[in-house]
Parts: structure tokens; C-alpha cells; sequence
């Protein structure tokens, strides 16, 4: 196993003088190549903010983070976007989907934003559909589905770029009992056979025990 996410040491401060807030003190994980991590702590505790320097989505932090084996602190913005664009998927807690594009074009949208032709990824959309049980429900639009069926749209484009990483911030916490259990289901098949890291933060034991290992975040740093 190799790894695929290195925080090294790393402080994150929000706020200045008398308001300083030291979120992140000297926080240290490794996640290997193929692990589905949950990341848990306190609300407040910093999980978003390690989760959002990971991503390359803040790019204000002390210490050293490497994606991939690029040094994050060290690209270029270009560096940084394509890293995040072919490597990472991103996961919410509410979907961020667009409301006047269908399913499919929800899920194709990071790519064909990007220059990729709908037709090139007619296969890979395929895929992901599939595996994501949204193949019926292609063409709907999202207010038309329920909140765990707008999450498997959500990941499917998380996904669909084929990425190594899924980053994943309380992807159930807007969601009843049964929808998590079934997006859980769904990032450990993604983890088996696709071969997927995910790194999720959740509050919920329940959808932690998904995943291949707990990492907890007290005082600034990670624990486990
Ligand atoms: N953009 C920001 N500006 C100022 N403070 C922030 C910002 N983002 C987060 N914080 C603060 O950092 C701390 C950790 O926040 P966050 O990472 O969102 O925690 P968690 O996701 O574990 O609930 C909190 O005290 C929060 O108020
Ligand atoms: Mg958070």
C-alpha cells in the first residue's frame, strides 16, 4: 500500500490577534492508497476545515499536505485545479445540485464544463448510472427525487471523472435512516470494487463502521 493522503504537522489558524482560532494544531494522518476512512469529532473540532485543505479548496494552512504525492503547498493554482479535477471527487451534505439539468446532465456537468465531450463519457455515464441505481431515473429532474436519491446523483458526478479520491463532508447528514444506509452501501461498494479512497467525515457510528478505519480530530489533532 502506498500513500495517497499526507498531512504532516499541519496548524490552520481563522482570525487575528485576540480572535485567533487555532483549529488545526499539528494535525498528522495518513490515509493508504485503497482505505475508507471516517473522520469524527466534535461539531466545531475542524473535521470540514482538514477535509477542505485536503481538497485543495483552502489553500491557507502551516505544515506540510500531499495529494497523490503532489505537495499541495507547492502547485500552482492550474497545478492545484487539474490535481482536484482528475484525482478528487467532492461530496456535500446537500447535493449542490443545479435544478433545471436532468440527472444525467447534473452528473456530466464538472466534465463537460471542462471541455469533455457528452459523447466521450456516454460509456462511463453508463457505468456510473448503473452502479448508482439512477439508470430509471436519468432523465428526472432532481426536485422530482427524493434526498437519497439527489445524493447517488451527487456522487455519481463525484465519481464519473474517474477520480482516485472521493472527499465526502456529512454526505448523510441531511438524510433519513434508510437513504444513508444506502449511500454507506454504496461508497463501500464504490471503495471495493472500483478501488476508491474515500475519506468522509460523519458524526454517525453507524455510518463510520462503513468504513475501513475511524480518525478522530480532538484539540487540533487526529487521534487514531
Ligand atoms: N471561514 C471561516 N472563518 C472563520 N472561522 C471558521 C471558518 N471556517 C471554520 N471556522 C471555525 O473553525 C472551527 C472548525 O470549523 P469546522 O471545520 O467547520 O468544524 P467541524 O466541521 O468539525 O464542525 C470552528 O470554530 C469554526 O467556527
Ligand atoms: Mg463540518
Amino acid at each position: 500500500m502506498s500513500a495517497i493522503i499526507e498531512v504532516k504537522n499541519v496548524n490552520k489558524t481563522f482570525g487575528k490577534n485576540e480572535n485567533i482560532n487555532h483549529v488545526l494544531n499539528g494535525a498528522d494522518m495518513t490515509v493508504e492508497e485503497g482505505e475508507f476512512v471516517s473522520l469524527m469529532g466534535a461539531s466545531g473540532s475542524g473535521k470540514s476545515t482538514l477535509l477542505y485543505l485536503i481538497g485543495g479548496l483552502d489553500r491557507s494552512f502551516e505544515g506540510n499536505i500531499s495529494v497523490c504525492g503532489k505537495d499541495l503547498g507547492t502547485l500552482k493554482d492550474k497545478e492545484l485545479s487539474d490535481l482536484r479535477l482528475k484525482n478528487m471527487g467532492f461530496v456535500f451534505q446537500f447535493y449542490n445540485l443545479v435544478m433545471n439539468l436532468n440527472v444525467e446532465d447534473n452528473i456530466l456537468l464538472p466534465q463537460t464544463i471542462n471541455g469533455k465531450k457528452k459523447s466521450e463519457l456516454k460509456e462511463s455515464l453508463n457505468e456510473i448510472l448503473e452502479i448508482t441505481g439512477l439508470t430509471e431515473k436519468r432523465k428526472a429532474m432532481p426536485n422530482t427525487l427524493s434526498g437519497g436519491q439527489q445524493q447517488r446523483v451527487a456522487i455519481a458526478r463525484a465519481v464519473l471523472g474517474n477520480p482516485s479520491i472521493i472527499l465526502a463532508d456529512e454526505p448523510t447528514g441531511n438524510l433519513d435512516t434508510a437513504s444513508s444506509k444506502e449511500v454507506m452501501e454504496l461508497f463501500a461498494r464504490l471503495n471495493k470494487e472500483k478501488g476508491l479512497t474515500i475519506l468522509q467525515v460523519t458524526h454517525s457510528e453507524q455510518c463510520a463502521e462503513y468504513g475501513t478505519r475511524i480518525v478522530k480530530l480532538v484539540d487540533g489533532k487526529t487521534v487514531g
